[in-house]
């Protein structure tokens, strides 16, 4: 099994709906997907029970310290992928979710404060020593923003953007905010729209950072100790956080 998570401390973002449309996106590519809600929110159970259909089953975890055992037993159960929905802000229950995770991927919009808010995520996932991520979303059609924030997403990993910025890059439409009070996902509500093409070509993208993620990690995962610092395991408040990230 490989496990997504979607986070960055921005809200509104497009962490629940991304996680959605990955999940119905993966399905369709024959995977079974379980989504896991870590926001007490509940965006994605509310989600879940307007929705038409039983699948993908919605499990809510909200205690940091489940996440090992959850994972394992969703694990032998036969589940292929979990998707990882998180709360904006920085939480105990978010870091323990970037740790068991085999990617993260940090969606932003394409404005300073998303980019700029992205940062402490970042650094949370360095210190764990995951595979990461960046998903520019809500953009408009093209312009030279969409071009400077895939830049600067870039330029804040040290890293080389066609790496660390996903593509395509997922176009501000209607039909996500119409998806989600269906209950359904784009590629379920619009399944010929632009929508729902750019969302199955992020999941292609997704699937081979991850299986790209494969060979190349040779950190450990559930089970195994892991070198990475033990301080984020224990932080609870954006004030904690801060002083981590310094
Ligand atoms: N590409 C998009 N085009 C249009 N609307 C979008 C797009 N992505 C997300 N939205 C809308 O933006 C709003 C916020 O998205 P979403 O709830 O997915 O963000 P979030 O990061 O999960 O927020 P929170 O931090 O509050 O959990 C929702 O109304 C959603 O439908
Ligand atoms: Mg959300």
């Amino acid at each position: 099994m490989q496990t997504i998570v979607l986070a960055t401390q921005k809200g509104g973002s497009g962490k629940t709906t991304l996680a959605i449309g990955l999940a119905l996106a993966a399905i369709e590519a024959g995977h079974t997907v379980r989504l896991i809600e870590t926001d007490s929110q509940g965006t994605l159970s509310n989600w879940q029970s307007r929705r038409p259909y039983a699948e993908p089953i919605v499990e809510p975890i909200y205690v940091a310290a489940d996440f090992e055992q959850r994972l394992q037993s969703l694990d032998r159960t036969g589940v292929t992928l979990t998707i990882i929905d998180t709360s904006g802000g920085v939480s105990a229950i978010t870091t323990s979710a970037i740790r068991y995770s085999d990617l993260c991927l940090i969606p932003a919009r394409p404005s300073v404060a998303d980019i700029e808010a992205t940062a402490s995520t970042l650094s949370m996932v360095q210190a764990w020593k995951r595979p990461f991520a960046f998903i520019l979303n809500q953009t408009p059609i093209r312009g030279q923003r969409l071009t400077s924030a895939a830049n600067a997403l870039g330029e804040e990993a040290a890293l080389d953007i066609s790496g660390v910025v996903a593509t395509p890059f997922i176009v501000m439409r209607n039909d996500h905010q119409d998806a989600l009070s269906a209950g359904l996902a784009v590629n379920e509500y619009a399944p010929n729209s632009k929508s729902a093409d750019e969302i199955r070509g992020l999941w292609q993208w997704v699937e081979a950072k991850l299986n790209a993620g494969a060979t190349i990690q040779d950190e450990p995962f559930i089970g195994e100790s892991l070198e990475a610092p033990l301080a984020p395991m224990f932080i609870e408040t954006p004030a904690e956080a801060a002083a981590f990230v310094a």
